[in-house]
């Protein structure tokens, strides 16, 4: 196993370690000498990296898509952990476990699969049925399906993303097709169908980039063909039913502006889109907040694609203990009266936001709570 991973380093320290080159730039410096500008990563992130000496020797022996081993010292940079290396040399395949370097579901891919082949057999529409089985037999379809990622980095961008992405809008179809008693069947076809082109609009075999497909024809016009191909071998599938799977893969952006040529005209449409735009940002939040190197703060960097920062949480709640040694702030104005008042009850904390008994905010709220020590108030 690969050692350290992305998300374990820490600052001021010199480390030894293997990294999948995602990026790779050669930059001039204002003396006119050249230097590399990185972007390394594995599974568990990425980190920005550089290299300010010696560039001539080594420029020409990785590439992107390379998997490299560097040593080099951790430093932090705009807040965010930057690595300066010193020393870099291409790694062979072999000598790498390929499962280390690519971000994947957390989900087993069998179960899965299993999963996902259940959802199909639960639907009574036996045309619909029909149409997705078909899909879902051919071995490569099968292959990919199982692997892609469901975006190249927006959201589920990592290996079995598409099928996790899809999983989850299942659970989601059943609660809300029940909800507005919408046709659960024609739902799930939409779901099951929407994205489906993905597995050949992106190359997610050693990095994750557009195919030429993906690059010329999109994912939406890719599961176009990929229907049309299926319902060759499906001769009485009824062409209304096909009108609406076809409109539910055209119109799941939502927006013209999206990549969608048609808006949602029938509420399982709807559904769809509203349901795939839901699923794609909370994932997409989450990723955020779990992968922000930021240092310190409790707000991640902007997000491009969700037009905001997102809050941390935890660091909101349970803010690290300052620096420099400071008499105990108070942590509310019920708090702040308490103190004044060494009588008064405690304000009670509120029961969602309770911090952990543990956290270096119960502390300081312990403490701001308790009555002044005599020699403390003189
Ligand atoms: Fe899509
Ligand atoms: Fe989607």
């Amino acid at each position: 196993m690969k050692s350290p991973y992305v998300s374990e380093l820490e600052p001021s320290k010199v480390i030894t370690g293997s990294f999948l080159v995602h990026s790779k730039e050669i930059r001039q410096k204002r003396t006119g000498e050249l230097y590399l500008s990185l972007l390394l990563g594995d599974r568990t992130g990425d980190l920005d990296a550089k290299m300010w000496d010696n560039v001539a020797d080594v420029v020409e022996t990785f590439e992107r898509d390379d998997f490299v081993k560097v040593k080099g010292l951790i430093q932090v940079f705009h807040n965010r952990p930057q690595l300066t290396i010193h020393k870099i040399r291409r790694m062979e395949d072999n000598e790498v476990e390929f499962g280390d370097y690519f971000p994947s579901s957390k989900r087993d891919p069998q179960e899965m699969w299993i999963e996902l082949r259940a959802v199909v057999n639960s639907i009574g529409n036996p045309h619909l049925r029909a149409l997705l089985n078909a899909m879902l037999d051919d071995e490569d379809i099968a292959r990919r399906y199982r692997l892609a990622p469901a975006a190249k980095q927006i959201h589920h961008a990592f290996l079995g993303g598409l099928i996790e992405h899809v999983l989850s809008l299942c659970a989601l179809a059943r609660i809300v097709a029940a909800h507005y008693q919408a046709d659960l069947d024609l739902l799930l076809a939409g779901v099951v169908l929407h994205d489906i082109g993905k597995i050949y609009e992106l190359n997610y075999e050693r990095g994750f980039s557009y195919s030429s497909d993906g690059q010329l024809l999109g994912h939406i016009n890719i599961g176009m063909r990929m229907v049309a191909d299926k319902l060759r071998a499906l001769p009485d599938f009824p062409a209304t039913l096909r009108t609406l799977v076809e409109h539910m893969i055209l119109s799941h952006h939502g927006h013209l502006e999206f990549g969608s040529p048609k808006l949602p005209q029938f509420p399982e449409a709807l559904l769809l889109h509203y349901l795939d735009d839901m699923d794609s940002k909370m994932e997409a939040m989450r990723a955020l907040i779990e992968n922000d190197r930021q240092v310190e703060g409790c707000f991640t960097t902007f997000n491009v694609a969700l037009e905001r920062p997102a809050l941390k949480m935890d660091r909101f709640l349970n803010p690290p203990p300052p620096r420099a040694a400071a008499p105990a702030a108070p942590a509310s104005e019920a708090a702040a009266e308490a103190q004044l008042k060494p009588d008064a009850p405690p304000p009670p904390a509120h029961p969602a936001f309770a911090p952990k008994p543990d956290s270096p905010f119960a502390g300081k709220l312990r403490q701001a709570l308790q009555p002044a020590a005599p020699d403390q108030e003189k």
